[in-house]
């Protein structure tokens, strides 16, 4: 996106499908998030595990369909788009962030440009909200159309205000509203408004887009507010209401990564809440890191101090003990996994057991009753049914076959500076303590290594591969040793 192409419809022929009744969603994106004093864009800053714009639109999918969610991005536009246009939204460039009234401006532009039909309806999300929960979208939307209003906005009465724009009713009773006035504007009359605006909206799209030329920046931070459309309508005799959303902490948003932290601790307790609900175990929730999307099985069992992210699916009956970090794994059933190990893209069969401390990498492949042990670490790497590596082992570009143990101390020899080369190992074969297995190697199945040796020819079938020196044993070599040396000083 370029600055001769300040905005970007994508699959631009579809977006006059929409009906008349239906909305579309614009989401407020474009923002730096100076508060926060991070080089990361705002929208991405993660809670729950999960980018706050990927929330966002989730809950305006809820609403439109993708092709109708207009993301305003602007700040790091190609970070942005980057991290989220797998959602198939929508992107508008605002190239120069100038405040929320700015942002719908640029919106405004595009719809015109474009000469695509403008929606009668508009949901405006702010794109650092992000535990604003459909059924509060749905009901926001209902009440909007149901009022007729030219504007509909989102409200909460926090315990503290401070900080966010104050919603003023005409009566207290009433949903009409008169005006949003921002923090900084409020006059002193006005401080004790406990009511804030959400920074999330319905409008009826022209009745907005025809106050958006009105906008001044002459006010405490020299913005273009979207804010002050409300107080426009209301001057035009146009109809402002408000609805307060049920919980106070879906509405709230993060300016500073204080704020970021106390969402992503809701977001968590809230997760940890539906996983319980769901029959899940968990001692000690607030002790665990759980993101958002991670799904786990009735009956397991999850221990204080354990963290599962990104996509982790867990299955039933699994025990999950302390110290754990799981990251985009599969377990199926009846899995333990023991303290201390960290797992990450990992797949584990039913019953198998792991740890304690194994490190499973990426795209090990654990098979059903297998075990993997003390201090094991293991990397594109498939163990078989009832297979055991239960000491001390690194296995990585491996495939072990059904039953096979290895033993304590085995390393398979996989890296030579330059490639990587890949084991197989079939299936019952016994792979004593201490060998190196030096790749590309294949040993046949019901075979033995004996304990200590170095492997580098393939092994067939049913055979025993020895890779050691032979033993040599002198007889009193130790004794006459001492002989020749003057008795040792008593202590
Ligand atoms: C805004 C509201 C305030 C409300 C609060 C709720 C205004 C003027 N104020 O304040 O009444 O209580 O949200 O959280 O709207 N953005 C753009 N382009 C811009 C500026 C901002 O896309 O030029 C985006 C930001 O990325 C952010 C959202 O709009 O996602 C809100 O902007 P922010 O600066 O955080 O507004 P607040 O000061 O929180
Ligand atoms: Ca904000």
């Amino acid at each position: 996106m370029g600055a001769a192409a300040p905005f970007c419809w994508m699959r631009r022929e579809k977006i006059s499908t929409m009906e008349s009744s239906s909305f579309a969603v614009a989401i407020m994106a474009a923002g730096k998030g100076t508060r926060l004093k991070s080089k990361r864009p705002k929208v991405l800053h993660e809670v729950g595990g999960r980018a706050l714009l990927l929330h966002v639109i989730s809950a305006a999918e809820t609403v439109a369909p993708a092709k109708e969610i207009f993301c305003i991005i602007g700040h790091e536009a190609d970070r942005v788009r980057a991290a989220v246009e797998a959602t198939g939204v929508q992107f508008v460039l605002q190239a120069d962030q100038r405040g929320t009234g700015h942002a719908l401006q640029v919106l405004k532009a595009e719809f015109e440009l474009s000469g695509v039909p403008i929606p009668k309806h508009l949901l405006v999300l702010s794109g650092d909200v992000p535990l604003i929960r459909p059924e509060t979208l749905a009901e926001l939307t209902r009440f909007h159309l149901a009022e007729q209003a030219a504007m509909t906005i989102l409200t909460a009465v926090p315990p503290d205000p401070t900080g966010y724009g104050r919603v003023l009713r005409i009566a207290p009773q009433s949903s009409e509203v008169s005006a949003i006035v921002e923090q900084k504007s409020l006059s002193t009359d006005q401080l004790n408004t406990p009511e804030i605006n959400s920074g999330i909206y319905c409008f009826e799209t022209a009745a907005l887009f025809n106050r958006l030329d009105q906008l001044s920046t002459n006010n405490a931070h020299g913005e273009y507010y979207l804010t002050d459309v409300a107080g426009l309508l209301v001057a035009d005799g146009q109809r402002v209401v408000a609805i307060q959303a049920e919980s106070v902490d879906e509405v709230l948003g993060a300016n500073t990564i204080a704020e970021m932290m106390h969402l992503d601790a809701f977001m968590r307790a809230s997760t940890s809440r539906r996983l319980m609900s769901q029959g899940v175990t968990i001692f000690r929730p607030e002790t665990c890191i759980i993101d958002s999307q991670v799904e786990v099985g009735a009956d397991t069992v999850i221990e204080p101090f354990t963290q599962l992210l990104g996509s982790t699916r867990i299955g039933s009956d699994c025990r999950i003990r302390s110290y754990s970090v799981i990251q985009n794994s599969t377990l199926a059933d009846d899995v333990t996994i023991r303290n201390g190990c960290i797992l990450d893209g990992a797949e584990v069969s039913n019953a198998a057991v792991i740890g304690p401390y194994s490190h499973l990498r990426p795209e090990s492949r654990i098979g059903e009753g297998a075990h993997v042990g003390n201090f094991c670490e293991t990397k594109k790497t498939t163990l078989g049914r009832g297979a055991k590596a239960n000491h001390l082992t690194y296995l990585g570009d491996a495939s072990i076959g059904e039953g096979t143990n290895i033993g304590a101390g085995v390393i398979t020899c996989n890296y030579d500076g330059v490639h990587k080369h890949v084991t197989h190992i079939g299936d019952r074969s016994f792979i004593g303590s201490d060998s190196t297995l030096v790749a590309p190697l294949t040993i046949g199945s019901g075979a033995y290594v004996a304990a200590g040796s170095c492997i580098t020819q393939d092994v067939p079938d049913d055979a025993l591969a020895l890779g050691r020196a032979h033993q040599v044993t002198k007889e009193a070599w130790a004794a006459r040793r001492r002989g020749s040396q003057p008795p040792a000083k008593k202590a």
